[in-house]
C-alpha cells in the first residue's frame, strides 16, 4: 500500500498526461551528463530538478514547454483590462515594494523568515512572486510550491484570491487540497493547503521530493501542527539542499524562529495601516452617555448625558439599555478597577457583558455611524450561534434588507465562507461574527469597526492531573493588537474592546504555543508514523520543547490503549490510528465501528463526542433539561442517549429542521447540525482509509445491538474507567489515580439510584473541586475485559498488567481469573482466523 501511495503521489506531481509526451520538441535540445539533465534554450541552461533526473528527459521538456506556456498566458491577462486593474492592486499592497529584496534572499539562504503586518499581502503575494520568477526562469513547470495554512477555510479562499489575481481559475497553475477536499490539476505548480496535508504527505514522501519551496504561513500562532512540522523540516533541510523553506508570520519575533534554523535572513514588510481608534469598556460606556462610576456618584454631565440618551432612545429600547449598562458597571467591579495587576482578570467577569451589551453596541453604529462593515470577535461557535439567533431576532439588525449577518469560523461549509468577502448592496451593513480566525488568517476587506470580547477558546493540558480542558481564556497583547488592526485596513476605522483597559494591561504579552498546552497523544503517534525515532528525543528539538511529564504521560497512553508496544513502536492498531486525523481514542471507536459492522451508531456517538454537549441545560430549567435526557435513555448509557436523541431528531429534522423537537427536549439544534455533517465527514474518512464500502452507512441505520456499541466505546473510551461501588441506597464511584469521583449532574446516570453494571467508561474527567466525570457508559465485567485496552495480540502483557492492577485495586479477583481464560480463548479465535 505505501508503495502504490507512493507511486501515485509520484505521478500526481511529477508525470504529465501520456499524450502530451508524444508531442514534439523542436524548439529545445537536450544534453545529459550521468549525473543530471539539463535542457538548452534560448534563455541558457535549464536544469531539471532532482526527481526527473535522468531518465525523465521527456518529462523536463514538457515542463519547459509549459512554463513558456504559463509565462504567455500570464502576459495576456496581465495586458487585458481586468488583469491590469488586478496588477494595479498588487502592486499597491506593501509586499509587492519587497518583492526583489524577498526573490533574492530566498535565492542567496535556504530559509528565509518574513514578517509583516496583517493583509500586507504575504499570503497572496510572496507565493506569487516566486511562482512568477520561477516562470519567467523558464523553470516554472518543475517548480512546485506547497504554501501551509493552519486552517482549512484560509487555505481554500486564499487559493482561490490568488488563482483570480492570476485570471485563471483554481485548478490552472494554482490550487488548494485540505481535509476530504481539494482543487489541483495536472499542472498546479502553486499549492495551498493545512499544515495537517503536507505533514501526511511526508508519511509517504520523507524527501518532499520535486518540491522546490516549502512556505508555512502563519507561524506567529505557534500552532501544534506549524511547530511540529518546523522540526521535521528542520532535519529535511540538509538532505534537500535545494529545497528553500519560507516561514511567514504577522507579528514581530521572527528571531526566535532564526536562530531556530541557525542560518535565517529575516525581512519585514513595513506595513500601513490607517489609525483605529481605541475604545476600552470605560471609554464606550462613557460614549454612551454612560460615566463609569456607579449610579449614586453619577455627576452632573453624566446625568444629563444619560437624559440625553434616554430621550433619544426610543421608549421601548429605553429600559432595555438601562439594563445593558446596569450589567456592564455591574461587572466592572468598580473598587477595584485601579488594580493593574494579573490579579484584575479574576474580578473582571466578562459574561456579565452578556449578548445585549454587544446588541446595543451594534445598533448604535448601524444606526449613527458611517457605512462600513463591522468585525465581531467572539469566543467560539457556539457563542457565535447564539448571538447571531438573538440579533436576527432584533428589528433592525435582523432585518436583511439593513443587515447582512453572516458567520466566520472554522468548521463552516465552503459555500458560506465565500459569503463573507462578498461586498454587500448600498445601504446594506455587513456584520460578520467571527472566532479568531479573522485575527490574521482571513482577511475581510470593507471592516471598519471591530468589537473585541477579548477571549478565545483555548485548549489547555494539565499534565500533572494528565487532564485537557477546552476553555475561553484570555487573548494576549499580541492578539488585541491584531484585532484592533482589521479596522483600519481600507480607512481610519474604529475598535471597540469589550473589557477595561487594567484587564488588557493583564494580559500576556503572547500566547503559550499550542504544543505546551495540549495533550500530546496525536501528535506522539505521528512522530511514529512518520519514523522520526525516539518520541522524547525528537520533542526535545522542538523551537519549545513541552514537558517531559507530558510527553511520559502521552507515551503511557498510547501503550495502554494499544497503540505502541513495550518498545514504543508502533502497533498494528496504532497504524491505522494514525490514518484517521482524529483523536486515537475517537480513531479506535470508528475502527471497532466498521468492523463490527455496527458503524452508524458510533458516528453519531464520535461526532457527539466532537461537538458541543448538544443536550442544554439552562440555569434556571436544570430539572426539566435533565430530566428531557434521561427519557432518551434507558440503559445508563449517555452515549446511548445522544444516539437515540440523534436518531429521532433526523426524523424530526424533516419536519422545521427539528427546532419544535430540539426545543422540547433541550437539545441544540447547531449542535445536532454540526454532527449530521460531522458524521458524514468521519464517514468518508473511512471510506477513504479503505475501511468501509460506500454503502454501510445505510446498511444498519436502526439495527444495531446496544451491548456491541458499549463494547465498542469501551474499547474507545479505555483506560477512563471508573468502578462503581454499590452501597443500601446508592453507588458510589472510584478511579485508580483519583480515589471518589463524581458524575456531572446532566449525565444521565447521575439520576440513578443504582446502576446493574460493575463499571463505567467516562469520556472525560475534569477537576474543579473535586473530580468530575462528564459522559459515562456502564458496562460489564466481560465487555471490560474483551475490549478494555488493545485487541492487538501484541500487547497482552502490558494490558494485563494495567488491567490487572484495575482488578486487583478494586479486589475482584474473580473477574481477573475470567480475564485469563477470555484472553488465551480470543488469542485462540484470532489465531485461527
Ligand atoms: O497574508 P497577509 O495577511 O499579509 O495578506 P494577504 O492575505 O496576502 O492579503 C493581501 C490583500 O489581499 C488583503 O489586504 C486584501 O485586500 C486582499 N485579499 C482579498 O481581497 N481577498 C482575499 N480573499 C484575500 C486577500
Ligand atoms: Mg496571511
Amino acid at each position: 500500500l505505501g508503495l502504490l501511495r507512493r507511486v501515485e503521489a509520484y505521478l500526481g506531481e511529477y508525470l504529465p498526461q501520456k499524450s502530451s509526451t508524444k508531442e514534439s520538441f523542436s524548439d529545445v535540445s537536450l544534453s545529459r551528463s550521468s549525473s543530471n539533465c539539463s535542457i538548452a534554450t534560448d534563455e541558457g541552461l535549464f536544469e531539471v530538478p532532482e526527481p526527473l533526473s535522468s531518465s525523465k528527459v521527456v518529462t523536463g521538456k514538457i515542463l519547459w514547454r509549459r512554463s513558456l506556456q504559463l509565462r504567455d498566458q500570464q502576459q495576456a491577462w496581465q495586458e487585458s483590462c481586468e488583469g491590469r486593474e488586478m496588477l494595479e492592486f498588487r502592486r499597491s499592497l506593501p509586499a509587492y515594494k519587497e518583492k526583489d529584496a524577498v526573490l533574492a534572499a530566498i535565492s542567496q539562504n535556504q530559509v528565509v523568515i518574513i514578517s509583516g503586518e496583517t493583509g500586507c499581502g504575504k499570503t497572496t503575494q510572496i507565493p506569487q512572486f516566486i511562482l512568477e520568477s520561477e516562470v519567467e526562469s523558464v523553470r516554472g513547470g518543475a517548480c512546485s510550491i506547497i504554501c501551509t495554512q493552519p486552517r482549512r477555510i484560509s487555505a481554500m479562499s486564499v487559493s482561490e484570491r490568488v488563482a483570480s489575481e492570476r485570471g485563471e481559475t483554481l485548478g490552472e497553475s494554482v490550487g488548494y487540497k485540505v481535509r476530504l477536499e481539494g482543487v489541483k490539476g495536472r499542472d498546479t505548480h502553486l499549492l495551498f493547503c493545512t499544515t495537517g496535508i503536507l505533514l501526511r504527505r511526508l508519511l509517504v514522501d520523507r524527501n518532499l521530493k520535486g518540491v522546490t519551496h516549502v512556505i508555512v504561513d502563519e507561524i506567529h500562532e505557534r500552532g501544534m501542527n506549524e511547530d511540529f512540522l518546523l522540526i521535521v523540516l528542520k532535519e529535511l533541510l540538509p538532505r534537500r539542499p535545494e529545497l528553500r523553506l519560507i516561514l511567514m508570520s504577522a507579528t514581530l519575533d521572527a528571531e526566535l524562529f532564526a536562530s531556530y534554523f541557525g542560518k535565517a535572513q529575516i525581512i519585514h514588510i513595513p506595513g500601513f495601516t490607517y489609525p483605529v481608534r481605541t475604545h476600552f469598556l470605560e471609554d464606550i460606556l462613557e460614549m454612551s452617555g454612560y460615566m463609569l462610576t456607579p449610579y449614586n456618584q453619577i455627576d452632573d454631565y453624566g446625568q444629563e448625558k444619560m437624559w440625553k440618551m434616554s430621550k433619544q432612545a426610543p421608549r421601548k429600547r429605553k429600559s432595555q439599555i438601562a439594563s445593558v449598562v446596569e450589567d456592564a458597571l455591574k461587572a466592572a467591579d468598580l473598587k477595584d478597577y485601579s488594580h493593574q495587576t494579573q490579579e484584575s482578570l479574576s474580578y473582571w467577569n466578562p459574561d456579565c457583558i452578556g449578548f445585549n451589551f454587544i446588541e446595543y453596541i451594534l445598533y448604535n453604529i448601524c444606526e449613527k455611524e458611517r457605512p462600513g462593515a463591522i468585525l465581531v470577535f467572539m469566543t467560539g461557535w457556539d457563542d457565535i450561534s447564539s448571538l447571531k439567533d438573538k440579533l436576527q431576532a432584533h428589528p433592525i439588525l435582523g432585518d436583511p434588507s439593513r443587515v447582512l449577518l453572516l458567520a466566520c469560523h472554522g468548521s463552516m461549509a465552503s459555500s458560506e465562507q465565500r459569503l463573507i468577502f462578498d461586498q454587500p448592496e448600498d445601504g446594506v451593513r455587513k456584520i460578520v461574527l467571527a472566532t479568531n480566525i479573522a485575527e490574521t488568517s482571513i482577511t475581510i476587506n470593507d471592516v471598519v469597526f471591530v468589537l473585541d470580547c477579548g477571549k478565545a477558546k483555548e485548549t489547555s493540558y494539565d499534565a500533572l492531573n494528565n487532564t485537557p480542558c477546552l476553555l475561553p481564556s484570555w487573548i494576549s497583547k499580541v492578539s488585541a493588537q491584531q484585532r484592533r488592526g482589521r479596522a483600519g485596513r481600507v480607512q481610519p476605522g474604529e475598535c471597540y474592546h469589550l473589557y477595561p483597559r487594567c484587564v488588557h494591561d493583564a494580559f500576556a504579552e503572547y500566547q503559550l504555543p499550542e504544543i505546551l498546552r495540549t495533550p500530546l497523544q496525536s501528535l506522539c503517534l505521528q512522530i511514529k508514523s512518520l519514523k522520526l525515532g525516539s518520541i522524547s528525543e525528537f520533542l526535545s528539538k522542538a523551537l519549545q520543547s513541552p514537558e517531559l511529564l507530558a510527553v511520559q504521560n502521552a507515551i503511557e497512553y498510547l501503550k495502554i490503549i494499544g497503540a505502541l508496544d513495550e518498545n514504543e513502536m508502533l502497533t498494528v492498531l496504532g497504524r491505522h490510528l494514525t490514518m484517521l486525523p482524529v483523536e486515537p481514542k475517537l480513531g479506535k471507536m470508528l475502527l471497532l465501528g466498521a468492523i463490527l459492522n455496527c458503524l452508524d451508531p458510533i458516528l453519531t456517538v464520535v461526532s457527539g463526542l466532537s461537538v458541543r454537549d448538544p443536550f442544554l441545560t439552562p440555569f434556571d430549567k436544570k430539572d426539566l433539561a435533565e430530566a428531557a435526557k434521561s427519557q432518551f435513555s434507558r440503559d445508563y448509557s449517555d452515549h446511548l442517549a445522544l444516539v437515540r436523541a440523534f436518531e429521532r431528531w433526523k426524523v424530526a429534522e424533516k419536519v422545521y429542521a427539528g427546532y419544535d423537537y430540539c426545543w422540547k427536549n433541550f437539545l441544540s439544534v447547531q449542535s445536532m447540525k454540526a454532527i449530521d455533517s460531522l458524521r458524514k465527514e468521519f464517514f468518508s474518512l473511512l471510506k477513504d482509509a479503505g475501511l468501509v464500502d460506500a454503502n454501510t452507512i445505510d446498511h444498519n441505520i436502526w439495527s444495531y445491538d446496544e451491548h456491541l456499541i458499549r463494547a465498542v466505546i469501551c474499547y474507545g473510551l479505555y483506560p477512563g474507567i471508573s468502578s462503581i461501588v454499590h452501597n443500601e441506597k446508592s453507588f458510589s464511584l472510584k478511579t485508580m489515580e483519583d480515589g471518589q469521583v463524581l458524575l456531572y449532574s446532566n449525565s444521565v446516570n447521575a439520576r440513578e439510584a443504582k446502576i446493574p453494571f460493575p463499571w463505567l467508561v467516562f469520556n472525560e474527567k475534569i477537576k474543579v473541586n473535586s473530580v468530575f466525570l462528564r459522559d459515562s457508559t456502564a458496562v460489564s465485567d466481560s465487555v471490560l475485559l474483551l475490549f478494555g485496552g488493545s485487541l492487538s495480540r501484541g500487547d497482552t502483557d502490558g494490558h494485563l498488567k494495567m488491567l490487572g492492577g484495575y482488578l486487583e485495586f478494586f479486589m475482584k479477583p474473580a473477574v481477573a481469573d475470567m480475564y485469563e481464560c477470555l484472553r488465551s480463548e480470543l488469542d485462540d479465535l484470532i489465531q485461527s482466523k
